[in-house]
């Protein structure tokens, strides 16, 4: 089995301006030789770099804002990292924002930019950097997908689909790749305590109660171990796991007329 080439290597981590992309960068600035730094907000990415190379002077940090709801910027994004880089190491997939509420009430233009940013480019990073990985025979691919890869729930319809070609995507590569010494692993969390609830924007103002929720250095933390363990699906937590396990167990009928009586609960 193959572990990620963390060590050492030239890590990509999207949406490392905040949440559980900030948390992956921290915690793998001890250990990587290049750490790059993707999303849209600047000052946030060059506060982090700052930061990174102040707890370690030999750590080379890039900056590289990119909005990656554009295929052709992401797409821009891993071709200058080949020109500048020749190949990368690791690419973590991180960045993803939800949208919660009744599908038929939501923005069509967030709905969008929601399938771009969580599948479209994942697909166009992943892409053109494998070849490279493949054809060294060193790489490794971290998708962060959610329990919504596995799971339905009415209010996070769109989002639920995202997650789920995440999914089933990343199984399918992992298979492909495994042998020619490249790992591709998902994270799946639950709730994580971060930006992602606001920019969700529940309408009914419903929040997650915060005893449910994992802190973003525990799931990035949990996550780099399942990766380092070329894990296939990465849940963070017993109770988590226990929980998805429990609901793989009931029948689809079941799951159905439960979550009928949720859907009400998104009327505003
Ligand atoms: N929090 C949870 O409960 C939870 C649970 C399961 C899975 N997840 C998944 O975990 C991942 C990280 O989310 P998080 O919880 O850390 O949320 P977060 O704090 O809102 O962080 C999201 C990150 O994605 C970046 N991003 C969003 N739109 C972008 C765009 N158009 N172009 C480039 N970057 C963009 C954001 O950067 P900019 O805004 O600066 O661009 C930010 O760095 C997501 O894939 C999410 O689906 C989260």
């Amino acid at each position: 089995m193959s572990t990620p080439p963390i060590d050492g290597g030239i890590v990509v981590v999207t949406g490392a301006s905040s949440g559980i992309g900030a948390e992956f960068a921290r915690q793998l600035a001890p250990r990587a030789r290049v750490l790059v730094l993707v999303a849209r907000r600047r000052e946030r990415l060059d506060a982090l770099a700052a930061e990174l190379r102040v707890g370690r002077p030999a750590l080379q940090v890039e900056v590289r804002p990119c909005d990656l709801s554009n295929a052709a910027a992401a797409g821009a994004l891993a071709d200058a990292l080949l020109a500048d880089h020749c190949a990368v190491d690791v690419l973590i997939n991180n960045a993803g924002l939800g949208d919660v509420g009744l599908f038929h009430q939501r923005d069509e233009a967030k709905l969008l930019a929601m399938m771009a940013v969580n599948m479209t480019a994942p697909l166009v990073l992943t892409r053109r950097l494998l070849p490279a990985m493949v054809a060294r025979r060193r790489g490794g691919v971290l998708n962060v997908s959610s329990g919504f890869g596995m799971f339905f729930m009415p209010g996070f319809g769109t989002y639920a689909a995202t997650k789920h070609f995440l999914t089933a995507w990343t199984e399918a590569l992992r298979l492909e790749v495994a042998h020619h010494g490249v790992v591709v692993s998902q994270l799946n969390p639950g709730p994580v305590a971060t930006e992602f609830e606001d920019n969700a924007a529940n309408p009914t103002g419903e929040r997650i109660p915060a005893l449910l929720m994992m802190s973003a250095q525990r799931c990035a933390k949990r996550g780099i171990r399942g990766f380092d363990r070329g894990g296939a699906l990465i849940v963070p937590g017993l109770a988590l796991r226990t929980f998805y396990g429990l609901c793989a167990l009931a029948p689809r009928w079941l799951n159905r007329l439960a979550l009928r009586l949720v859907a009400r609960r998104f009327e505003v």
